[in-house]
């Protein structure tokens, strides 16, 4: 990576400067910024920006400087986190955390020439910086910026600091003042017009936002990338509002007006608010509510949804009190109840919007408004529609079914069945009804996730040349290996058997007794030659001075021995991945010995039931095939009895992951 844009960066960014950034960028700090981070053991866990998931898969190591996601493969440094992340190129990822960590970037002059080479997005992105700051600039240097839009914005009690902070601004009212500013700035007309700052026609331009007040849009990490611009004309010819239009760098489905500023706030409170716009955000957040953000005028979105996702699980709907507009949104808002987010509505007295509410009311009054009025969707919603439906079955029927769909989606089977018991009783409809329908409708997505994830499973392993599917191994070598990393590495420690008798003395044992006797107890055998040498050999060294000494293995005369155990004595919490349960394996794995070693012995004897069943089974063939009725006898007997040990097994195994 380094080596392939190193020509591309060495004239723009040299590379003490790169080195310097790099050193810097805390990766932890780094991506805080964007994902709920939470320590688990020596590294952090939180849910994937990359991929969509309900649990977190997504590591990050501080020591190490890497993040890495298991579910869906990305991970990197701390330079590639911003570059997928925010879509940028390796430039322009060294410069926004240079920025972060006030590190001045040596850099070369860029002429107009220059700017033509790099590549798009990055022209867009500074384009657009270029138009808010030239608007914020218009909006309070200049006459009618002042006249006009900055007595406009404070008319709407919009204060100085607000202002300043969503860096807002004004577009003159003239034909293309800002396109030609730009272009005399040395900005191609092909960036202003892909940014849609400048509509083109045939032979002439002109500004798409003048005579506007304006919004810019910031990207989750504070760059603009998008703008909306409201007329002040009463009478306009076109819209109140227009926006960018989508481009390499705004994506209306993606964005939420204010979550950059609100991000820190929606974690600390672990909660978003939602409102319909610019100006709803404008005024609640200047009223205290920082933690808001808006989907601008449209429905939300699965990745605006996502998005909130990444910070909090609480979200607050803020419904003007109409309506119409209400019903028209109820839909939508089964698809955030179906990320699996907690939805809460607050709807404003009839008439009026956040923005208006917020200046009638003081900040305090606000807050308690908002913690007075605020309900369960679900319960909403269902009073809603009873009160519209009135008598009519018809109606009545289409209302059950409309909230059961909501219920539906709800992926947490304990939160459904709360909804559902309070749904029976509201809609006075029997909760086994209700549950039925919400099943059937669970098993059709089901059904329909499955085929995806197949489809998506089968797209995937062709991609990855090499990749097995993890299919059951046809040996207990992973067990055995397991095994003996555990007598290795823990073999002096103590250890109190867990089935130890309460009423007996407990005999504690060291970690290597124990393991040893469950295994011959059992007359069992390890299969691997190497294991079960390393194996036999720790039986005797513990028989004969009850003590294991690792550095015999690791100087084995064997060479297949020595580096065998020197692998399995360093092998440290690379394995974590598969004790995921243990989720503090990686800071003690000694702590959870006691479970661990249970799971590993349990695992090892299930997989070798297991292969001995399918023996079974390969002989019972083809003795029936022979027709060979007393062998066929035998068989059957072996096979009742290994499948009863395995039952066995499952039930001491309780719902712990077998390891195959
Ligand atoms: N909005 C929009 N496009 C429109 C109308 C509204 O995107 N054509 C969004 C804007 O984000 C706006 C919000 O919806 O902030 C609220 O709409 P509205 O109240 O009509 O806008 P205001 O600017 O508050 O106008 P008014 O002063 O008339 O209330
Ligand atoms: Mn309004």
């Amino acid at each position: 990576m380094f080596q392939r844009l190193d020509d591309l960066i060495k004239f723009m960014i040299d590379r003490s400067t790169i080195e310097k950034i790099i050193d810097a960028a805390e990766i932890v700090e780094v991506i805080q910024e964007f994902v709920t981070l939470r320590k688990r053991g020596v590294n952090y866990m939180g849910l994937c920006p990359f991929h969509n998931e309900k649990t977190p898969s997504f590591s990050v190591s501080a020591s190490k400087g890497i993040y890495k996601c298991f579910g869906c493969g990305k991970g990197g440094n701390v330079v590639n986190f911003i570059m997928e992340h925010e879509r940028l190129s390796y430039p322009e990822a060294l410069k926004l955390l240079a920025k972060k960590y006030n590190i001045e970037v040596v850099e070369k002059e860029l002429t107009a020439e220059e700017i033509q080479k790099q590549n798009e997005r990055e022209s867009l992105l500074i384009v657009s910086s270029f138009a808010q700051k030239h608007f914020t600039g218009t909006l309070f240097n200049n006459m009618e910026g002042i006249a006009v839009g900055l007595s406009y914005f404070k008319e709407r009690g919009y204060r100085q600091e607000i202002i300043k902070k969503f860096q807002l601004g004004y577009c003159l009212d003239q034909k293309d003042e800002f396109t030609k500013e730009a272009l005399k700035s040395g900005y191609k007309l092909d960036y202003l017009v892909k940014t849609g700052l400048t509509i083109q026609r045939e032979n002439y331009h002109f500004d798409r936002f003048s005579g506007r007040v304006i919004f810019p849009i910031h990207s989750l990490s504070g760059q603009v990338i998008g703008f909306g611009g409201r007329t002040l004309k009463s009478d306009p010819k076109t819209g109140k509002y227009v926006n960018s239009p989508e481009s390499d760098i705004y994506h209306k489905s993606k964005v939420l007006y204010g979550i950059y500023f609100a991000k820190k706030k929606i974690v600390a409170e672990d909660k978003c608010f939602l409102v319909e716009g610019y100006t709803d955000v404008l005024s609640l957040f200047q009223s205290g509510f920082e933690n808001i953000v808006s989907s601008s005028g449209t429905a939300l979105t699965p990745e605006q949804i996502r998005l909130i996702k990444r910070f909090t699980n609480n979200v607050t709907i803020v419904f003007d009190g109409d309506e119409a507009g209400i019903k028209a949104s109820l839909r939508g808002i089964d698809l955030i109840l179906e990320e699996g987010l907690n939805v809460k509505i607050v709807v404003l007295p009839s008439g009026e919007d956040p923005d208006s509410y917020s200046k009638k009311l003081s900040s305090s009054g606000l807050k308690q408004f908002f913690s007075d009025n605020e309900q369960d969707f679900i319960r909403f919603k269902t009073r809603l529609l009873i009160s519209s439906t009135k008598d009519d079955p018809v109606q009545r029927a289409n209302l059950i079914r409309d909230v059961v769909k909501s219920i539906a989606v709800i992926p947490e089977s304990i939160t459904r069945s709360v909804y559902t018991k309070e749904c029976s009783n509201l809609l006075l409809v029997e909760e086994q009804v209700l549950y039925s329908e919400i099943n059937k409708i669970r098993r059709k997505k089901a059904e329909q996730n499955y085929r995806k994830l197949k489809y998506y499973e089968e797209q995937n392993l062709q991609k990855i040349p090499g990749k097995q599917t993890p299919l059951v191994t046809e040996s207990t070598e992973f067990q055995e290996r397991e095994i003996i990393r555990l007598l290795l590495n823990y073999g002096n420690l103590e250890f109190r058997s867990p089935n130890a008798k309460k009423d007996k003395e407990e005999t504690i044992v060291s970690v290597a007794e124990f393991i040893v006797n469950e295994i011959i107890n059992d007359e069992l055998e390890l299969d691997s030659p190497v294991y079960r040498q390393i194996f036999e050999e720790i039986q005797q060294q513990t028989d004969s001075n009850n003590h294991l000494d690792e550095r015999y293995f690791i100087n084995h005369p064997d060479e297949s021995i020595r580096t065998l155990s020197a692998d399995l004595l360093s092998l440290s919490y690379d394995l974590s991945k598969i004790w995921k349960k243990h989720e503090s394996y990686v800071e003690s794995e000694d702590m959870k010995l006691k479970e661990i070693i249970p799971e590993t012995l349990i695992a090892f004897k299930n997989k070798k039931i297991m292969l001995a069943i399918r023996e079974t089974q390969d002989l019972l063939r083809s003795a029936q095939e022979k027709k060979n009725q007393d062998e066929i006898e035998i068989l059957q007997e072996k096979f009742i009895i290994l499948n009863r040990l395995k039952k066995k097994l499952a039930k001491d195994l309780g719902d712990r992951i077998i390891l195959q």
